[in-house]
């Protein structure tokens, strides 16, 4: 059977018997149709990267291709990013404005964003304003960029905007808005063209019934044996993954009376299969009837229900079956809907409808039952009152902690006649607070005496369950009192309510968010300090960059996904791959018998100590490779993988798992072989002075980090004549190629790697990919067939190291001026199974006293690796220096809170006055108003008992050190004069390449115009050193200036006074000289230099839930002569936003009994979404040329350093909670926050009971 759609209005005809019956849109669009601006990484809904816009001819929608099954794409016109516009047909000015305005870094989620701006304009016919823009990004994930640009550029076609648009993209005339028509016919779709029923060979059967009788036919169908699915959107599959075992899918799109609605005087009927989005539409409207304005806030809770593109596939139905498979999910839908008693019609059979309550349909063990629709009954606001909540970890995307719905009916006395008060979140089985719900019946819901009694009960009706990773019981509980609490507070007339707690009614309200960029640049240097756009930044957004996995291969790839081993501790005994192997298209099985060179995918000629590609026999940690499978498509082999069978020998008695630091420190005895003293003091003893003022003690704990790069580890390898070409996303390529190479046994001459960009690295792609590179390698080369190996998101988190955690112990004696005498810190920093790529004895030791002015005698630190039964932990954007600095930083405010000095105070006693630090600082704290803005913080928290603030302060010193050496050549055409430069640095976002262009066309003298930064290879970039530690961008300048002054003496001799560049360089062609260079940058040839860095944070906290906002955020940043100020203005938004990120939000957790790590997807593991910056986000670069000689042309690396200064947070947040607590009536104590600091400490710390809840 054929189905007809059109991507881009070319038109596909295509048998689907020939695919997957569960193929997605996204495998079509990049395997079938070969287009690759469409990209994927999570393959769950969670991170945007495969958003594109689909049509019916009647309206235009976005949806993840990654969820969309291709069998419900029939007659649909699909656009992806390449199609809306690209260098042929003209860009689009949504793709022109986000390069043009700074929003794409490495460019691996701009496809995604813009594509979901697509669909927003055309939905909503292009008249959208900055506040509807900024709240529909929730489900694109940026690590690059802290979104901010992205925000400007997006909201800048809002009706509404007042954000200035760079005067070359100011043609909005051409956004293109009209509707397209349907493939098959050419005119709009009018969606008859419809097949009813496919047999797949393997016995899956699809159905696309269009009446209610042809669905129950297709149901009738369907053995009692068998699974089967309705498809909705297919979008449950991001949260609980669909069983392979399904066999029968029937699409409900084309059944009318699933998609209907009516409202009458007295009650809403929605269709069960309503999109979210179609359903929030329809609440919103019908909320202006008379009976339904409680309506709006039902809107409200859903549009926090995932995001925009999973609300327009995902529907009510869809959610709520979810939820009667698995009882413990949180659904908001059910949630909402139970609070306001909305009744279910459901049929059994094609004729027996049946109207029930939503728990009843949840009980009802029918398995062919289906959902026709839901009843939501009018509520009278004189009547009733109606409330929902949902309190999650970020602002956008993610399921509730807890969420909740209060209805309460009132007579004519105001006194509650009947009550609904229902949670989400807490166990399966607890829905309704019955007891309350009887308790306030005949009761005014505000009298003290109820209110009283409610808070004395509720805490115990609750008994949460303890399911990890779900948050701990004991806040669950405590944020389910403060729901109701806050329900009480906002309804309670104002007379019945303290004026100090009546904040606490309102949840955190976050205005547009904005940003300011202050920089300099010197027009004598130009293009060099010219504000520029990226070079790569237009064929980024149009997704005609092309990245790893972009690289098209022939038909017969083949693709691999790794088996994990379970047992840690543990020998492998036997692996058994004979089930796998039986698997529908799985190809081969690889472990570490296989491989012809050496086992490790790192190399120990480079200072590692080697890491087993395919683990031979002891297990170190879960999930650990110990082979690969080998299928035709990437589907099979992961289903294959999960077949193989590995049984191991019993672990040693006394091995005892310890996946965490806090593992190793929790235990009884610290078991010494654990714990690695890599940089021990020299000092032995430090002197504390005999009378301090004050001693303090105190330890500090940060957790690990994801890097959470939008591009997967990928490689692709093409087996080519007699050696391997090599497409790996790899920060270094001469490691990569080196691996491979000794595992299978070849010379380095027959591995050639290319690399044209990276979606990201932050350091996880230095050396970690190379286990996916050498796996893809092996197959290759035993296949001798073209490989692909993108890992998957789990994959990568458990295989892959993180950032090392780090706990510091800390002891220092104090004068009463806050100056410190003397010091002691003990750190330990979390290895994982091995201590490969220690920050320990570099950053973390070189940063350790951050700004401060210490002795040799009176500063001992004692730095450790401690070694856990986890991936062994890896470089994460400024390694060591986070940590390093984040300790300083920590000492000074416990210190500071000790002798109850202002944190700024304490620090300007403690800095040299020969820094310039000494300077900045007092200037910072003036111009950001620091002491008055600290007493409006005062006076707010005086006056508000439920609602707190806090203003933090942090302060950097970042050493850069050179080393290694990168090679670069510069080429000159004669046939026009244009450039192209290659180098061995990576281009990963950080926008080295515009730095690079823009250094040769200084260098040269012409324009950048003529300069082109090709991909880095083993040819021109061999021995190149890492891209790392924040120097490649201008060591690889260096080199190329070096070149560019080379040709330049080549090219003097012909050089005419009035002759143009074009004729010059046709001269020098005539006269045979050389216009090809080659040269490099070596240690040396540079002097270190230090970054110095301020920031300011402010942030509001809600006592009773633990959410935040940041309200103001100020960086100022060293940044020497900044060589492209938006690339390093981008440098530091976004790498202050991953730091964030780190202190707020990104929470990791393994299983303590076997090793597991529990938040491996983007349900649960949470980098920061675009309303989670800061509302008011100021950047401030320092022009500070410096010295001839260190570093180049006077600049300085961005990079990594502003990533260091986003522990203010937590100091801010400090700040608010001592003021909570203070109100609580606790003793003053200073409070070990660390990272992540989540809404759960937050409101674990604040100190309040349950019992105190009052309105008066
Ligand atoms: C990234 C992400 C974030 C999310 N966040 C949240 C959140 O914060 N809160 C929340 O509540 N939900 C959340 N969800 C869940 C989301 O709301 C559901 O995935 C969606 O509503 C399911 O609808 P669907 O049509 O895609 O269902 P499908 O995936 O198509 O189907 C799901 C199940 O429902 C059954 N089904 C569908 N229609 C019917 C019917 N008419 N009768 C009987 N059975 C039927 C199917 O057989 C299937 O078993 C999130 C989802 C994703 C992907
Ligand atoms: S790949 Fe589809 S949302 Fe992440
Ligand atoms: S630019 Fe957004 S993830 Fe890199």
């Amino acid at each position: 059977m054929s189905t007809t759609f059109t991507i881009n209005g070319q038109p596909y005809t295509v048998n689907l018997s020939d695919l997957p019956p569960d193929i997605t849109l996204n495998t079509f669009i990049r395997e079938h149709a070969q287009l690759t601006a469409t990209k994927f990484m999570c393959l769950e809904g969670g991170c945007g990267a495969c958003v594109c816009a689909v049509s019916d001819g009647k309206s235009t929608w976005t949806v993840n291709s990654c969820l969309k099954l291709l069998n419900t794409c029939a007659q649909l016109e699909i656009i992806t990013c390449e199609g809306l516009g690209n260098q042929l047909s003209g860009y689009h000015p949504i793709q022109k404005r986000l390069a043009k305005m700074n929003g794409t870094q490495c460019g691996f989620c701009s496809p995604g964003f813009v594509m979901n701006m697509y669909g927003l304009m055309e939905q909503h016919g292009g008249r959208v304003t900055m506040e509807e823009l900024e709240n529909s990004f929730g489900g694109n994930i940026c690590r690059c960029t802290g979104y901010r640009p992205i925000l400007d550029a997006m909201k800048s076609f809002a009706v509404d905007s007042d954000i200035e648009v760079p005067k070359e993209c100011m043609d909005i005339e051409d956004l293109n808005l009209k509707a397209r028509n349907c493939g098959k016919t050419g005119k709009a779709c009018k969606g008859s063209c419809r097949q009813t029923k496919l047999i797949y060979e393997d016995g899956s059967q699809w159905y696309w019934p269009n009446t209610l009788t042809e669905l129950f036919e297709a149901l009738d169908n369907i053995p009692d044996t068998d699974e089967f699915m309705m498809v909705g959107g297919n979008t449950a599959h991001g949260v609980y993954r669909r069983s392979p075992d399904i066999k029968h899918f029937i699409d409900l799109s084309g059944v009318e009376d699933l998609h209907q609605y009516s409202s009458e005087r007295d009650k809403l009927t929605l269709g069960a299969n309503l999109s979210l989005t179609d359903t929030m539409d329809i609440l919103r409207n019908t909320s202006k009837q008379s009976g339904f304005e409680y309506l709006e806030v039902l809107c409200n809770h859903i549009d926090l229900v995932a995001n925009v593109p999973v609300r327009n596939s995902g529907t009510l139905a869809g959610n709520i079956c979810t939820k009667k498979q698995h009882p413990e999910f949180p659904s908001d839908i059910f949630i909402s809907f139970e609070a306001l008693d909305v009744q279910v019609i459901a049929i059994k059979d094609a004729h027996e409808e049946q109207e029930m309550s939503l728990e009843e349909f949840l009980g009802d063990p029918e398995r062919k039952i289906l959902l026709k629709a839901f009843i939501l009954p009018s509520y009278p606001k004189d009547k009733y009152i109606y409330d929902s909540y949902k309190i999650m970890p970020r602002a956008q995307n993610a399921h509730a902690y807890v969420n909740a719905g209060f209805l309460l009916e009132l007579d004519s006395d105001s006194k509650v006649k009947s009550a609904r008060i229902c949670f989400g979140g807490i166990r399966p089985d607890f829905i309704h607070a019955i007891d309350i719900e009887q308790l306030m019946i005949g009761h005014s819901p505000y009298e003290s005496n109820l209110v009283e009694q409610t808070f004395a009960k509720l805490e115990s009706l609750f008994k949460p369950d303890e399911v990890l990773p779900d948050a701990s019981p004991a806040y669950r509980s405590k944020l389910a009192c403060g729901l109701l609490y806050k329900f009480l507070l906002k309804h309670a007339p104002d007379a019945e309510v303290n004026g100090k707690f009546k904040s606490g009614g309102e949840l955190l309200q976050r205005p547009l968010s904005s940003g300011l960029q202050l920089f300099q640049t010197q027009k004598q240097t130009y293009p060099v300090t010219q504000a520029v756009q990226k070079l790569e930044g237009m064929i980024q957004c149009s997704g005609e960059a092309t990245y790893m996995n972009d690289v098209l291969t022939t038909s017969n790839s083949v693709y691999c996904a790794f088996v994990g081993a379970t047992k840690v501790g543990a020998t492998i005994d036997q692996i058994d791959a004979s089930d796998a192997l039986q698997h529908p298209g799985v190809v081969a099985f690889y472990t570490a018998k296989d491989i012809p060179g050496t086992n490790t995918f790192c190399e120990p000629s480079f200072g590692y100590e080697a890491e087993e590609i395919f683990c031979s026999g002891l297990v170190r940690y879960s999930e650990q490779p110990v082979g690969v499978v080998v299928a035709l498509t990437a589907d099979q082999a992961q289903r294959a993988a999960r077949l193989v069978r590995v049984s191991y020998s019993n672990p040693s008695s006394d091995f005892k798992l310890m996946p965490t630091l806090k593992d190793v420190f929790s235990s009884e005895t610290r078991d010494p072989s654990r714990i690695l003293p890599l940089a021990i003091s020299k000092l032995q003893q430090i002197k504390f002075s005999d009378k301090p003022d004050l001693e303090v003690r105190g330890i500090f704990e940060m957790g690990l980090q994801y890097h959470f790069t939008m591009e997967p580890q990928t490689t692709i390898i093409i087996p080519f004549e007699d050696g391997l070409k090599v497409f790996s996303a790899t920060q270094w390529i001469d490691q990569t190629q080196s691996v491979i190479a000794h595992t299978l046994q070849m010379k380095a001459k027959d591995v050639q790697l290319q690399v044209r960009r990276l979606g990201g690295g932050y350091g996880c792609k230095i050396s970690r990919g190379n286990q996916v590179a050498c796996a893809a390698a092996l197959a290759a080369h035993k296949l001798n067939r073209p490989v692909r190996f993108v890992q998957t998101l789990e994959s990568m988190m458990d295989c892959n190291g993180k950032r090392w955690a780090c706990r510091s112990e800390y002891q220092c004696h104090v004068k009463v001026n806050g100056r410190i005498v003397g010091l002691s810190n003990d750190f330990y920093e979390d290895a994982g199974w091995n201590a490969n790529e220690s920050p320990v004895q570099g950053h973390s030791t070189y940063t350790a006293a951050n700004c401060y002015e210490f002795t040799d005698s009176n500063f001992k630190l004692s730095g450790h690796a401690v070694l856990t039964d986890a991936p062994s932990s890896t470089w994460c954007r400024a390694p060591g220096s986070v940590e390093g600095i984040a300790m300083m930083e920590n000492i000074i405010e416990h210190v500071a809170f000790e002798i109850q000095k202002d944190p700024a105070e304490v620090r300007l006693a403690n800095i040299s006055k020969k820094s310039k630090m000494a300077t900045l600082l007092p200037e910072f704290l003036k111009t950001r108003e620091y002491y008055s803005r600290k007493k409006e913080v005062d006076t707010f928290n005086a006056n508000n008992r439920w609602k707190k603030r806090g203003l933090g302060l942090s302060v950097m010193n970042f050493p850069v050190i050179y080393i290694g050496q990168f090679p670069a050549t510069v080429t000159i055409y004669h046939v026009d004069g244009t450039v192209v430069v290659t180098h061995g640095g990576i281009e990963m976002g950080q926008g080295m390449n515009t730095k690079i262009a823009q250094v040769a066309a200084y260098t040269l003298g012409i324009d950048l115009s003529y300069v082109k930064v090709e991909s880095s290879d083993t040819i021109n970039g061999a021995n190149s050193m890492v891209t790392g530690y924040a120097i490649g961008s201008e060591s690889v300048c260096y080199a190329v200036r070096k070149i560019c002054e080379t040709l330049n003496a080549r090219l003097k001799p012909v050089r005419k006074a009035k002759a143009s560049w074009v004729e010059t360089v046709e001269a020098a062609n005539a006269q045979l000289i050389n216009l090809i260079a080659s040269d490099h940058y070596k240690t040396g040839d540079m002097q270190n230099y230090h970054v110095l860095g301020l920031a300011l944070s402010e942030v509001e906290m809600d006592v009773l839930t633990g959410n935040i906002l940041i309200k103001r955020v100020d960086i100022l940043e060293d940044a020497g002569e900044s060589l492209s100020p938006w690339i390093d203005v981008g440098q530091v938004e976004g790498a202050f936003v991953m730091g964030l990120g780190y202190w707020l939000s990104e929470l990791l957790i393994y299983e303590g009994d076997n090793g597991r790590l529990l938040t491996n997807r983007t349900w649960n593991y949470k980098p920061l979404g675009a309303k989670d910056i800061p509302i008011d986000f100021r950047v401030e670069l320092v022009h500070n040329p410096r010295p001839s000689g260190s570093g180049f042309m006077g600049s300085k690396a961005t990079g990594e350093p502003p990533c260091c200064l986003a522990v203010s947070v937590i100091f801010a947040l400090q700040q608010a909670l001592q003021s909570a607590r203070q109100d609580a009536g606790l003793p003053r104590e200073w409070l070990r926050l660390g990272a992540p600091t989540t809404p759960e400490t937050l409101l674990l710390n604040a100190g309040h009971q349950v019992a105190e809840f009052k309105l008066k």
